[in-house]
């Protein structure tokens, strides 16, 4: 192989229809233009090197570097990935699907070949479930995208539409320091479904309505009306039990600072959340003030992130 080789990924934000996206119902979320880059060498593997402590804090990226070196027909003890990353780990950006698709680029051009997107989503969803036990497969297609924004509805393939928008959508992303799990998250609601499925599906359903609002107010650049879907998917996403105390006062001292909405985004459980901002700056200070770390981005007409 030519050493090394190079394959990079984008990080994302769910706007709109996490958790019902598990469940067949449409999503709404957008590629960053910050994400993972993947360098493999030959060496002793199967091996991941970052100068992040948290991405080896555990056996799952080697695990993923391990299966997609097989998916791809390598030999996984020749392979040594070095990964840097411009994504908070645990915030809710998508850094493990990033990671999984960099790998898989990297790796394939170690092998000579590009993947089709669709290869991608496939082979990106499946890697993903050593992170979480039922992917929707919506982060590895964020990241396989890029900076566009996209409506998304699981499958196999999934169906992905990419959006033009009107105008741009000026979002702060908040996180707080509780550490969140989307595997305990996806597998508590599944618990949940399970007992109760009617109740569920129908809340599902309701979220499914909120996105495709959602999606036309995005369309349109209509920022009021896509900041009443957040707060109508906020709602929805407490009664399935995914929010917590901590998200919840982020997200109303987003909306005293005059977000136009606010909602968790990602798995839940921790404190990442996602606002609808035409005042970013104020916004972000009042979540700083509530103890959050922050994040302006804006998604620009065509879906590529601008400086905000
Ligand atoms: O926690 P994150 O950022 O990986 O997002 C998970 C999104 C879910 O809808 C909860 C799960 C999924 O696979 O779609």
């Amino acid at each position: 192989m030519s050493e090394p080789a190079r394959g990079r990924a984008a990080g994302k934000v769910i706007l709109l229809g996490e958790h019902a996206v598990v469940y067949g119902r449409p999503a709404l979320a957008a590629g960053l233009a910050r994400g993972v880059v993947a360098e493999v060498r030959r060496g002793a593997g199967p091996a991941l090197v970052s100068e992040r402590p948290e991405l080896g804090a555990d056996e799952r990226p080697a695990r993923a570097v391990a299966e997609a070196a097989a998916l791809l027909g390598l030999d996984p003890t020749t392979i040594v990935v070095t990964v840097r990353s411009a994504l908070p780990a645990g915030a809710g950006l998508g850094s493990s699907a990033a990671l999984v698709v960099a790998v898989l680029r990297a790796l394939a051009a170690a092998a000579g070949r590009r993947l089709a997107l669709a290869d991608e989503l496939t082979l990106g969803r499946r890697l993903e479930t050593i992170f979480h036990g039922h992917p929707s497969g919506v982060d590895p297609a964020a990241a396989a995208l890029g900076p566009v924004c996209f409506r998304f509805v699981s499958g196999e393939p999934p169906a992905v539409t990419r959006l033009t928008l009107a105008a741009p959508l000026p979002l702060v992303l908040g996180f707080g320091d509780r550490p969140r799990s989307t595997a305990a998250a996806v597998g508590g609601l599944r618990a949940r479904w399970a007992a109760e499925p009617a109740r569920h599906e129908r809340l599902f359903d309701e979220i499914a309505a909120i996105v495709e609002a959602g999606v036309q107010a995005a369309e349109a650049g209509d920022l009021a009306a896509l900041g009443r879907a957040f707060d109508a998917n906020q709602a929805v996403l407490a009664a399935l039990g995914v929010s917590s105390a901590e998200t919840e006062a982020l997200i109303a001292a987003a909306r005293r600072a005059g977000a136009l909405g606010a909602k968790l985004t990602g798995g839940g459980g921790g404190g990442a959340v996602v606002v609808v901002a035409p005042e970013p700056a104020r916004v972000a200070a009042a979540l700083a003030r509530a103890g959050a770390r922050t994040l302006a981005v804006t998604v620009g007409p065509r879906g590529e992130e601008v400086a905000a």
